[in-house]
This record gives structure tokens, sequence and C-alpha cells, in this order.
């Protein structure tokens, strides 16, 4: 695979010494400033901050804090090991709620402690390194094979209408929904990308536009307000997001406003995919009620940057993702398959 690709999170050197290589998505796209980062406090603020985001991102961040936090944790005594590495998981499991790939990848390092950990640290720092690397491959290839089936949902000349960032930035490359918009445009299936801005982080301004202009694919930025005009104007074939966790019977928790475009999409008979790694599926939520739904700062409602946009003292209701029902989504695109129409029986076919 070609290491031309754009990666927002990397391992620098071996276990024993190595350290996480991040860029700060916070400064883009005024800046691309890089993070180095030796422990696994750093992580976990680095998740929370948003220096890295994005639902495969957080799991991938997280998986090699692990190896951080571990390594940090046998330079104790032997008879505090497990109770140190509960405390790594814990403080990193705390850092974002919604999205779920952060738990299915901090159970995949706990296990892979539990199974190494009578070996040498060398050889038990080792493979909780080939794990945490096993997962950022598996992550790319993922999003490979969801480009490609996915493009083939698409028409030729598709004008598709996207939310948030379920790019490179938000995985460990490549990207979901963007995956899927990258291949169609490789296809030449794909001739502009509409961008919601995403408020109030921004994402889609600031990461998804400054991604695909990179790759040199049509770009029409608009106001998150402004979907339905188009919609309605003929201008979208397609809705295509990513998700932070999919229920049991198929809900889908994304990016806030992310439902909104769905009952704007079904109004106007445009079909709504979403694209995301089985690690984004969640077996053990059984509908989108049980989802938690992470509240943010007022302040990120309340100023663009450092500017102030409200009045001082207002109340601000921040909730950072929402809840689309799997009946307004026409299609889930994982790397094992299509599930069309989203349901508890596709799904579980595809996790079998
Ligand atoms: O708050 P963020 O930026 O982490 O939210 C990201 C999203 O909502 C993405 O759409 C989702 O994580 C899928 S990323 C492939």
């Amino acid at each position: 695979m070609s290491d031309t690709l754009l990666r927002p999170i990397r391992w620098l050197g071996g276990a024993e010494e190595g350290q996480i290589w991040m860029l700060d998505q916070r400064r883009l796209p005024l800046e691309a400033k890089e993070l180095l980062i030796a422990d696994h406090r750093g992580v976990a603020d680095a998740i929370r901050d948003m220096a890295i985001r994005g639902a495969p991102a957080i799991g991938l961040a997280a998986a090699m804090g692990v190896v951080l936090g571990v390594r940090e944790a046998l330079g104790k005594p032997e008879g505090i090991w497990d109770e140190e590495v509960k405390a790594v998981l814990e403080r990193l499991r705390s850092t974002r709620v919604t999205a779920v790939n952060l738990e299915w990848a901090l159970r995949r390092m706990e296990s892979a402690y539990r199974q190494h950990r009578g070996q040498s640290r060398t050889a038990l720092l080792q493979n909780l390194l080939s794990e945490a690397l096993a997962i950022q491959e598996e992550d790319t290839a993922a999003n490979r094979t969801m480009g490609e089936l996915g493009a083939d949902l698409l028409k030729p000349g598709s004008r598709v209408l996207t939310h948030c960032n379920a790019g490179a930035l938000a995985t460990s490359a490549y990207g979901t929904a963007l995956g899927v918009i990258r291949c169609g445009h490789a296809r030449g299936l794909v001739s502009r990308v509409f961008v919601d801005e995403t408020r109030p982080y921004l994402q889609g301004a600031r990461l998804t536009a400054w991604e695909l202009q990179r790759d040199g694919i049509l770009v029409t930025l608009i106001t998150d307000s402004m979907a339905g005009y188009f919609m309605k104007q003929g201008s979208i074939d397609c809705v295509i997001v990513g998700s932070d966790r999919i229920a049991r019977n198929g809900d889908v928790a994304n990016k806030i406003g992310t439902y909104s475009l769905a009952v704007l999409a079904k109004a106007h008979q445009i079909p709504f995919y979403v694209a995301a790694p089985t690690s984004t599926i969640d077996l053990e939520t059984p509908t989108g009620d049980q989802i938690p739904i992470e509240q943010r700062s007022p302040r990120e409602v309340t100023h663009i940057g450092s500017t102030v946009i409200a009045p001082e003292g207002i109340e601000v209701s921040h909730p950072a993702f929402d809840v689309t029902p799997a009946a307004l989504v026409s299609a889930i695109i994982t790397e094992r398959g299509i599930a069309m129409p989203p349901g508890v029986d596709t799904i579980r076919s595809l996790m079998e």
C-alpha cells in the first residue's frame, strides 16, 4: 500500500523507546503542526482535546497509548502492574464516550496484555505494539474495501453531500465516507462533493474541505442549514457519512446534524449511506436510545476560534452527536459487506 497516504497518526521507533507522532487537527487547515507524544496521559489529553478525533483514529490512538502506558507500568514493582494497566485503560476510556471504536480497541489491547503478560518486558511490549499496528493496518485495509464496495452504489456523475470529517484524518488513512468518495472519484463516478461546514466544531470546513481539495476533488463548502436548499434544487444525488457507533438494530450515532440530514434526504428521496468499519458496530447496544451522547463545552458554541459570537451568560446546549434511526438509512457500508436495509438481521449477518 502506498505510503503517500495521508496518515494522522503513526508510531515512531521500537516498542521500548518509541513515541507517537500525530498531526494536530485543532490547527488545520491553517497550520499542520506535528505532536510527539511519549506517555499515555498525553494521548488521553490529545483525544479529549481533539488533537486527534474521528472514531477509528481515536481507537488507534488509544491502542498506541496503551503501549506507552504499559511501558511505564512495567517500570514499577511487578505486584502493581495489573492495577497500573487498569488505570491506564480507564484514563484512555474516559476521554470520549460516543465512539465505540475506543472501547473496541482498548478491549483488544487489554486482551493482548493478558495473553502476553508472563513474557519478558521486551516481548510483552513488542506484542502490544504489534497489536496496535495490526489495528492500524486492518483499519486502512477496511477503508479500502469499504471504498470499493461503496463506490458500487454510486451512479456516474454523482454529486455527494457529506457531513463532519470521516476521512483519512478520522481514521488510520483513506477514510470511511471519504474513502467511498475517493474510490468513486478514482472511478470517475463523483463529479462534486458538497461539504457541510459542521457547526460548531467545523470539521467539514476545516478538515474535509482541506482533505478533498488536496486530492483534487471538486468541493463546494456549504453551511449546514443550506443542505435542504441544495437537495430541493436537485443538486445532491446521495449523502454519505461516517459513524461513531452503530447499534444492533442499525441506528447510527454520528456528528450532530446527521439526523437532520437524514430526515431531509428521506423527504427528497435521496439515498442516505453510512460507511463504517465493523469496529463501529456495537452489538451490546440494542438501539440508538442506549448510545451515550457526548456533551461538549458551551464555549465551542458561543465562540468561533477566539471570537465571541453570542451574548455573555447565554444558556447553551451542545450535544456533539445525534442518532439517526435505521429506517432513515438506505445502507450501511462495512468492510464485510453492505447492510441494506440496515436492521437486526442484516447487521447480524455481517458480524457472524
Ligand atoms: O467529534 P469528532 O470530530 O470526533 O466526530 C467525528 C465524526 O462524527 C465522524 O463522522 C465519525 O467519527 C466517523 S469517522 C470515520
